[in-house]
This record gives structure tokens, C-alpha cells and sequence, in this order.
């Protein structure tokens, strides 16, 4: 099943349609997810005792104009609900469990007014298992292009793979972009590189990665691209015209205590289009 999570907000309100269109695609049910968080509401030594209702009052209308966005936008796509109780972070992440993907706003109906990404969808980015796709502003025409982001690490396989799935069922295009920069150094700047071979080798990343997949999905056309620019640059860049980015969480440059790598969350503050974290 495919969840996503609504506060009401216009980027859930998106997500809402992107998950819509993604459980059709996958041929599975949707859930849709508001937590009710009443902890805020605690405060003082005589608390709200009204509040809770009003709270889940609203939670509720939260929840049929989520559901009725998803009606009418894939009408025979099964479509549920819950109002659950708890912080929305941790409400997610427990619901996660029973998902096959996972789909938020960028933002929601809090947080500050410059913030680009807001604090339950990096929670949820950065923590739960299974694919999470972040979803920003209004959806866009169909540009009929996946970008996948790859590096020579092997967390990255799970995200292709994701990717490739993702161009199938679309019948789109796969552009794979390995980015690439010369290490600095600091105390040696005269280190000498041979570019042709540096070029090369970075090429040969990106086809050792297509290769292991492309057998599997003949039909999708793949255009592999190694360029020399910060990834973030690179894939900020591409998203531009993609339909949906692709990322995995962690890269080799990442410490392993680390939540998201620096890449992971750097697209999913600037990306143009929804972002999918892939886990290994
Ligand atoms: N109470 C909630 N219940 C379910 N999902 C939520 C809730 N709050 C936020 N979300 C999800 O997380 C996304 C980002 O919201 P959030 O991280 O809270 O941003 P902000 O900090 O701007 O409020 C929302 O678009 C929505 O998909
Ligand atoms: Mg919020």
C-alpha cells in the first residue's frame, strides 16, 4: 500500500495527487495519514480539555478533503483513511511499516516562512525503510523523464532500481547522472590529473551501473550522463525537466551514523520536481 501524509497544506494536498497517480500506476491501495498531535495544546496547569475535539474535528475534514482529492483524480484506486493520535514524525514512521512508499509535502502548515523543506518530511526522508517521495509546489505537465542520481557506491543500486521501475511504468525516459569533482587539495595543489582517464573511469561508473538493470527493463530508453559538477548542482539541474528525481539516502561520502547524506538532502531542498529517497 502506498501512504501518504496530509496536514491540510497546499504541498500535502499535491502529494495527495502524486500518490493518487502512483498507486495507480502500481496497481496498489492508498492510504491517507493525519496525525493529531494534541502535545502543543498541553501546555499550563489547566489544560484545553475542549481542544482534543476540535482537533479531531478538523483532522476529520483534513482527511475527506484529502480523500475526495484522491476520488476524483483516480477513481478506481482504493482509497482509506486514518486520523491517528501522536506527533506527525513518529506517527509516519510507524505507519511506514505497512508501506510499500511513502509520499509527503515539502512543507506543511507550520514551520518558518523561509524554510525549504519542513521538519516531519526530513524526519520521514531520513528515517523510514521504504522509498519516501517528497512532493513540492503544484504537480507539473508530464515531461516524460526520470532522473536517477549514482555514485560508486552500492547503496545506490536500490534507487536505480526504483528508478527504472518508476520509468516502465510511466513509459518515460531514464536520464542516470553520475556528478563528479576533483578532490581539492589543500596542501598539494599542483596534483596532476590524466582528465581523459579521470573521465573515463567516471563514465565507466555510470555504464557498470545501467548495466546490472538495463536486462531487466529492455523497454526503457536510458541516457547516461557523467558530468564534472557539484551533484547537487547536477541534479538540481536535471530535475528541471524530470518528472521525478531519484536519490538514494546515503552515498560513500556519507558517515554511516548519518541520517541522510549530504547530496540526499541537498536535492530535497532545491529539487523542481518530487524527490524519491530510496534506502538500501
Ligand atoms: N499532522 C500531520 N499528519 C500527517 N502528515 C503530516 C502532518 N504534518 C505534516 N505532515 C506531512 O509532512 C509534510 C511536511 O510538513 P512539515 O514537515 O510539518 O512542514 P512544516 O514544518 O512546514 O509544517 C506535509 O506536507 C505532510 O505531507
Ligand atoms: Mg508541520
Amino acid at each position: 500500500m502506498i501512504i501518504v501524509g496530509v496536514d491540510g497544506s497546499p504541498n500535502a494536498r499535491t502529494a495527495v495527487e502524486w500518490a493518487a497517480d502512483d498507486a495507480f500506476r502500481m496497481r496498489l491501495p492508498l492510504r491517507i495519514v493525519h496525525a493529531v498531535d494534541r502535545s502543543p495544546y498541553q501546555i499550563g496547569k489547566y489544560p484545553n480539555v475542549a481542544l482534543p475535539d476540535v482537533l479531531l474535528g478538523e483532522g476529520r475534514r483534513i482527511l475527506d478533503e484529502a480523500e475526495a482529492l484522491a476520488r476524483e483524480r483516480q477513481p478506481t484506486v482504493e482509497v482509506e483513511t486514518r486520523d491517528i493520535e501522536g506527533a506527525p514524525a513518529v506517527v509516519l514512521r510507524e505507519q511506514a511499516m505497512e508501506a510499500a512508499e511513502m509520499v509527503v509535502g515539502s512543507r506543511g502548515l507550520g514551520g518558518f516562512a523561509g524554510a525549504l523543506l519542513g521538519s516531519v518530511s526530513m524526519h520521514v526522508a531520513g528515517h523510514v525503510h521504504c522509498p519516501v517521495v517528497v512532493v513540492r509546489g503544484e504537480l507539473r505537465p508530464v515531461r516524460g523523464e526520470i532522473v536517477a542520481g549514482v555514485d560508486d557506491s552500492p547503496e545506490c543500486e536500490p534507487a536505480l532500481a526504483y528508478a527504472f521501475e518508476q520509468a516502465k511504468l510511466r513509459g518515460s525516459a531514464l536520464r542516470v547522472v553520475h556528478a563528479w569533482q576533483l578532490p581539492v587539495h589543500a596542501f598539494a595543489p599542483e596534483a596532476a590529473y590524466d582528465m581523459d582517464e579521470v573521465r573515463a573511469a567516471q563514465h565507466r561508473i555510470v555504464r557498470d551501473r545501467v548495466e546490472a538493470l538495463r536486462k531487466d527493463y529492455p523497454e526503457v530508453r536510458v541516457v547516461e550522463e557523467a558530468l564534472s559538477a557539484h551533484p547537487v548542482d547536477a541534479l538540481t539541474d536535471a530535475s528541471e525537466r524530470a518528472d521525478l528525481l531519484v536519490v538514494g539516502s546515503h552515498g560513500r561520502g556519507a558517515l554511516g551514523s548519518l541520517l541522510l547524506g549530504s547530496v540526499s538532502r541537498g536535492v530535497l531542498h532545491h529539487a523542481h520536481c518530487p524527490v524519491a529517497v530510496v534506502r538500501a
